[in-house]
């Protein structure tokens, strides 16, 4: 997600969300400057400066050395989640400006919290990568659902379970169900699997597999997390339903007609535009020199932590229901399968 898009990663999502990675969506930006890349992993640090033809010396291991030679008023961080706490303290530091940041924030709720505060703080902006939210489909659903096209919105059903774990996939389905119905969380239900790991202390050591979880808004509005495939959202309200099919492919309008149901259809192919990671990094160019607003603000990054904790929460407790002021700020989700960590 750095820097060098793998070919099946190429091969499973439509055109329109390339450029992907964080550097290819800066490289494609004339109003960017990349500058250098870090990996502790010298020999990744040196191909990626080399597949963007950067000299040998923009090769970093050591993120505050980076810091410290370029003073780059924009990062992005595409590690994996452990320690990137870390790394986004290093950049506050070092007065980053601008921060794109991959998903999840981290293995603690706890940590989100204090870390949005210093980023608040510090007034930094800071710009996170659940992507969808950056797309013109998701956009244009979004404005027809704001503009009252199927009446009073009432639920948001996301089916993006493509590797179904909580912390791999679910930080996009949650950011989803805030960007439809809004931050303000009530209640959590959900039933996962951990696959055997336990809570030992306060470390859930696993990356749970969601079969469904149903968050309650305190608007009333309800949203559903699915176990399915297919990368559809739909948004029903009621005098009609949007959905978003196939990850952005096309948006479908239907709304009330004859019996009383949505029989009234309409296909929208989705409007063409830049991608999810350019648009990321191009919005937030404009916060740092011109100071506009980023799309996702940080009380709906907080909220989105706020949402997996929930479900794992609920989960443990066989689907109980978990308030939002109930999730265990010290509870720590590793996001581990086999080797990898989300
Ligand atoms: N937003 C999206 O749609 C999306 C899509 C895919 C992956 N992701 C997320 O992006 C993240 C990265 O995924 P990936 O597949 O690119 O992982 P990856 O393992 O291929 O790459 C991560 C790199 O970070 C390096 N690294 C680790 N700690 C570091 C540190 N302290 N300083 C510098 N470099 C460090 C590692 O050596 C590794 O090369 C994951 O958290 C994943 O969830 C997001």
């Amino acid at each position: 997600m750095g820097v060098l898009t793998t070919d099946r990663t190429r091969s499973l999502l439509p055109q329109a969300w390339f450029p992907l990675s964080h550097a290819d969506a800066i490289m494609a930006n004339d109003q960017y400057d990349l500058v250098a890349v870090c990996d502790v992993d010298p020999q990744r640090a040196s191909k990626a400066a080399d597949y963007l033809g950067l000299p040998k010396d923009a090769a970093f291991t050591n993120i505050d050395e980076m810091l410290r030679v370029h003073r780059p008023k924009v990062l992005g961080i595409a590690t994996r989640t452990p320690g990137r706490i870390d790394l986004i303290r290093s950049a506050l530091d070092a007065g980053v400006l601008g921060i794109h940041c991959e998903k999840p924030l981290s293995q603690s709720y706890g940590d989100v919290v204090a870390v949005i505060d210093e980023v608040y703080r510090a007034g930094a902006h800071f710009s996170y990568s659940t992507l969808r939210r950056f797309m013109p489909a998701y956009r244009q659903a979004k404005l027809l659902a704001d503009g009252g096209t199927i009446g009073e919105i009432r639920e948001v059903v996301v089916d993006l379970a493509f590797k179904d774990m909580l912390l791999w996939s679910h930080p996009h389905s949650a950011d989803l169900l805030i960007y439809f119905s809004g931050d303000d969380v009530e209640s959590v239900n959900a039933v996962c699997d951990f696959g055997g790991a336990s809570v030992d202390g306060r470390v859930l050591d696993c990356d749970p597999r969601l079969d469904f979880a149903r968050v309650r808004f305190k608007s009333g509005r309800l949203g559903l997390i699915t176990s399915t495939d297919g990368m559809n959202v739909r948004i029903t309200g009621t005098e009609g339903s949007i959905q978003i099919r196939a990850n952005g492919e096309s948006i479908e309008v239907s709304r009330r007609g004859a019996w009383s149901t949505f029989t009234e259809r309409e296909v929208i192919r989705s409007a063409n535009g830049p991608s999810g990671t350019y648009q990321a990094f191009e919005e937030l160019r404009t916060a740092v020199e011109l100071g506009a607003p980023l799309a996702v603000r940080l009380d709906e990054i907080k909220a989105n932590q706020r949402i997996l904790w929930a479900i794992a929460t609920s989960a443990l407790r066989k689907g109980a229901t978990v308030h939002s002021d109930e999730v265990d700020e010290d509870l720590i989700i590793t996001g581990r399968v086999g080797e990898m960590t989300a």
